[in-house]
């Protein structure tokens, strides 16, 4: 098979189910591979951070977007989206995102540990009750989503009340990650639009009133006398800042406990500490990574021996470098000791996840204490996997906890 049929594979429901022995079958045509003329994919983990790591080689911005699709300023997702730190790059990308991860500091994201363990410990309660006499319990919503949500939430500072209404419109605007049909742009556009306005209404409220939240911080930062954060910045990044921060986290979480339900072993290690559980959420990160694949814009340059031109369209498959043989061993084997770990899930460089930390604590508080409390969770019934290939995750997992 050549690399275009692979790639093609891949946005089939087969493929987009397992794309791993797809990923195999690249690797063996190289660490990067041209599709044809414009377009090359790149499957090799040190090819993969090299470009990830050139600030050459651009992330889709403004420009791009005039190029590909000149009528974009209509489209309310890309007016915002044009704005998002995953879609600005140089002087404006640095400014932006200094003063985010001037509020969004690690000591904000240490902070939340308590109340991580609190949300995490009352969600497994009301699990604890639905599947006490052995009823089936949905992991996915009643615990991986709800998790994140309310600790992007509570970390934004979004008040319970208008929690749960998120999902729905959160979801339609993550549609725009996965763009391939354009029929999903109106619910896309309407879920950006109500989000814009929830938003607005939100931070007038935090402006006349601050607390000590996200909102509040970034606020100050954007109303400071030189101006260096427009009320439009901010609120379009914080529209990003709610969709990237539960969709990709609920994954994390499902696809780990997937791979405990599979091999219940490793389940029982992080239990009883024999696998220390940052190694186990590395591991899982690597083996079954949230985000697939993202996307650069070429320069002039070779990568993994394919030589790019400028304007090449780069998709570099974090999810096939976390597989890549020439830097794991058995790469398709589940080890969290093993010693090769440094999975590229959270990307790399200058657009290097903001929320990396976050989402690692959120799952290194919750597998452990998900375990403990039900050391017997099993499945019950077969899962079903979004149909997707660059957010990888389940709709549904059903579980058994006693
Ligand atoms: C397991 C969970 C997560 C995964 C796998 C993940 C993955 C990623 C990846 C791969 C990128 C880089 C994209 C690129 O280079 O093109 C990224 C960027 C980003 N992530 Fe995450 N993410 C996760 C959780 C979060 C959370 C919890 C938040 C926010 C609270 C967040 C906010 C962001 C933002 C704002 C960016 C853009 C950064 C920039 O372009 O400068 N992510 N994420």
């Amino acid at each position: 098979m050549d690399a275009i049929q692979i790639v093609m594979e891949l946005s089939t429901p087969a493929g987009r189910a397992d794309p791993y022995p797809r990923y195999a079958a690249l690797h063996e045509l190289g660490e990067a591979v041209r599709l044809g003329p414009g377009a090359v994919v790149v499957v090799g983990y040190d090819a993969n951070n090299a470009v990830l790591r050139d600030p050459d080689f651009k992330t889709s911005d403004e420009t791009t977007f005039d190029q590909t699709f000149p009528g974009w300023r209509s489209q309310p997702v890309l007016v915002q989206g044009a704005d998002w730190l995953l879609n600005i790059n140089g002087a404006k990308h640095a400014r932006i995102r200094s003063l985010i991860a001037r509020a969004f500091t690690a000591r904000r994201v240490a902070g939340l540990e308590p109340a991580i363990t609190v949300i995490t410990d009352e969600l497994l309660a009301g699990i604890a009750d639905r599947g006490e006499d052995g009823s089936v319990v949905e992991f996915m919503h009643d615990f991986a989503y709800l998790l994140p949500v309310t600790v992007i939430c509570e970390l934004l500072g979004i008040p319970e009340a208008d929690r749960e209404g998120f999902r729905p419109v959160a979801r339609d605007l993550a549609g725009i990650f996965e763009f391939n049909d354009p029929g999903s742009l109106p619910a896309i556009n309407a879920a950006a639009v109500e989000l814009l306005a929830y938003f607005t209404g939100l931070t007038a409220r935090r402006r006349a009133d601050p607390r000590d939240d996200l909102i509040s911080d970034l606020l100050a930062v954007s109303d400071a006398a030189d101006g260096r954060l427009t009320d439009a910045e901010l609120l379009h990044n914080l529209t990003l800042l709610l969709v990237a921060g539960f969709e990709t986290t609920t994954n994390l979480l499902g696809n780990g406990l997937q791979v405990i339900l599979r091999q219940p072993e490793a389940g029982k290690a992080v239990r009883d500490g024999s696998v220390p559980v940052p190694a186990f959420v590395e591991e899982v990160l690597r083996y079954d990574s949230p985000v697939q694949l993202t996307s650069r814009v070429g320069r002039e340059a070779k990568v993994g021996g394919v030589a790019i031109a400028d304007g090449d369209h780069v998709m570099t498959v974090l999810g096939a470098g976390n597989r890549d043989p020439r830097r794991f061993a058995h790469p398709d084997t589940f080890d969290p000791l093993r010693s090769d770990g440094g999975p590229l899930s959270f990307g790399g460089g200058a657009h290097f996840c903001i929320g990396a930390a976050l989402a690692r604590l959120e799952a290194a508080v919750a597998f452990p204490r998900l375990l403990r409390r039900f050391p017997a969770i099993a499945p019950a019934g077969e899962p079903v996997r979004r149909d997707t290939l660059l957010l990888r995750g389940f709709d549904v997992l059903p579980v058994t906890v006693r």
